[in-house]
């Protein structure tokens, strides 16, 4: 088996920095220390060597409102490495009424295609007999523990609060985690048809029909919906104060609830919205829409603090072409924005270069801490003898004015397009394989595996009415009237 050691860097985990050399033998890495000889060297000098980036949330190839976003888990998964990720989480999604068996074989279908490892959640888009049983499988067979439910898309994938309740006491059972997209649905679609009644019809009106109160809502009643089924909760792409504050109160309590913020959302503004061109707006549609700063300033604390634990991107990338459907309504423009090549650079200059985040606080929640939540720990998100192999050997100095021209997404723009990133990956490895070096792309095709994920996540007993909702007790009674007819 051929040794590659990574030589002269400075390894950067989530808990230490310190000067070692790296050995990966197999994928894996088999010793860390001073002086480590391998028949392939990579210079590190002056670089960080961190664990991969794990991605917990994209969409690639995924049917939704009327088309396919279009990054593949080819050219997603390439972009993802190119930017120092070296694992992503996509979303199996039923279409509502289909199996989840079926779901998860139209996902793995698609996936073996993709360059770098990756693992699946599973979408809850409907509820029934069949889906309550299928959902054992999916957690025991398939090595999926994660499911998520979209609070809104009312009229298509949208789950109501029985369901919700229903499907949560489930996942609590099997020992998984209930995800949410917390957004009220039913709030959304009213403030949808209003607008479009008075004109408003562009891309602006997207924000103003998902305010920060409907995702404050919806992540206070998942919140409370998750108490009474003693579930552990991840809340996705959370965007706003009022959703962060919800999250900070519960985990003070001593719920498990966990808050996902968006590269975007730390890094654009609702000011997007007002550009005056409607191609510029509407490539920025996305749900929840990007916020103002303060919202901003929540998130950036959420991270420091720790009330908030993980960056993704949510990538679902769709072109210019198909953002163009919804010309004259905007409630049929397609909703998601990309990031994957973006995600570890944005946050490096933006959060470690300006000492809002520290680097061990950069590589938490980039990587370590998203593998600890969905326990694929330490296979992934780790610096480790024994871990994969999966590491990124980033360069401080390295930069670059981000660009559609030079992105590797298919899309034919780039929402970060002209801001200058100042760190970025000098190698990145997946188990081991040198995919990006010094900018060059060697990606394998195919090279990426399935990571099955066990269920280890105990209940949540923090607050709680979830015991007497579980067993409750009966009054024992001497006499019953006669009812009053
Ligand atoms: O606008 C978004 N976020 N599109 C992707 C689907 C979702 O809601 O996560
Ligand atoms: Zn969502
Ligand atoms: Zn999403």
């Amino acid at each position: 088996m051929s040794t590659t050691v990574i030589k002269n860097g400075t390894i950067v985990t989530a808990d230490l920095t310190y000067k070692a050399d790296v050995l990966i033998e197999g994928g894996v890495i088999t010793a860390i220390g001073p002086n480590l000889m391998g028949e392939t060297s990579l210079d590190a000098t002056g670089c960080y060597v961190m664990p991969g980036g794990i991605d917990p949330h994209t969409h690639l190839e995924m049917p939704f409102m009327g088309t396919y976003s279009t990054d593949d888990f080819e050219s997603g998964t390439r972009a993802a490495l190119a930017g120092g990720t070296t694992m992503v989480i996509d979303f199996a999604l039923p279409s509502p009424g289909q199996s989840l068996l079926e779901a998860i074989t139209m996902w793995d279908n698609k996936s073996t295609r993709a360059n770098c490892d990756y693992s699946f959640h599973m979408a809850i888009t409907w509820w029934g007999e069949q889906v309550f049983n299928e959902m054992e499988t999916v957690v025991k067979d398939k090595g999926i523990t994660t499911f998520k439910h979209f609070m809104a898309y009312k009229g298509a994938l949208m789950v109501d609060d029985d369901e919700m309740y229903a499907s949560f006491s489930r996942v609590g059972e099997l020992g998984g985690i209930a995800m949410v997209h917390a957004e009220n649905g039913d709030v959304v679609a009213q403030l949808q048809q209003k607008l479009l009644a008075a004109g408003n019809n562009g891309p602006e009106a997207h924000a103003y029909s998902r305010p920060a109160e409907v995702e404050g809502e919806a992540t206070n009643r998942a919140i409370m919906i998750a108490d009474m089924t003693g579930t552990p909760l991840y809340v996705v792409h959370t965007s706003c104060e009022q959703s962060h504050e919800a999250i900070r109160r519960a985990r003070q309590k001593g719920m498990r609830v966990w808050g996902e913020p968006l590269i975007q959302h730390l890094t654009l503004d609702e000011s997007e919205y007002a550009h005056p061109d409607w191609d510029h707006a509407a490539r920025r549609v996305m749900s929840p829409p990007f916020r103002n700063k303060l919202h901003q300033d929540s998130l950036w604390a959420g991270l420091s603090a720790g009330s908030l634990q993980v960056v993704a991107t949510d990538h679902c990338a769709f072109t210019t072409e198909q953002k163009r459907y919804g010309v004259g309504d905007f409630t049929k423009i397609p909703n998601g924005t990309g990031g994957l090549e973006d995600r570890m650079p944005m946050l490096w200059t933006y959060g470690v270069g300006t000492g809002r985040l520290t680097m061990n606080e950069f590589v938490a929640v980039t990587s370590t801490n998203i593998a600890k939540i969905l326990n694929c720990y330490p296979k992934k998100g780790a610096v480790l003898v024994g871990a994969d192999a999966d590491l990124v050997v980033w360069d401080p100095e390295k930069s670059k004015t981000i660009s559609a021209g030079t992105q590797q997404s298919a899309i034919d723009y780039n929402v970060f397009e002209g801001k200058h990133v100042k760190g970025l990956p000098r190698f990145t490895l997946t188990r081991g394989h040198v995919a990006i070096h010094d900018g060059e792309v060697r990606t394998e095709e195919g090279h990426g595996k399935f990571v099955a994920r066990k269920p280890v996540t105990p209940t949540n007993t923090a607050l709680s009415t979830w015991k007497e909702l579980t067993s409750p007790r009966k009054v024992e009674r001497s006499g019953i009237p006669a009812s009053g007819v």
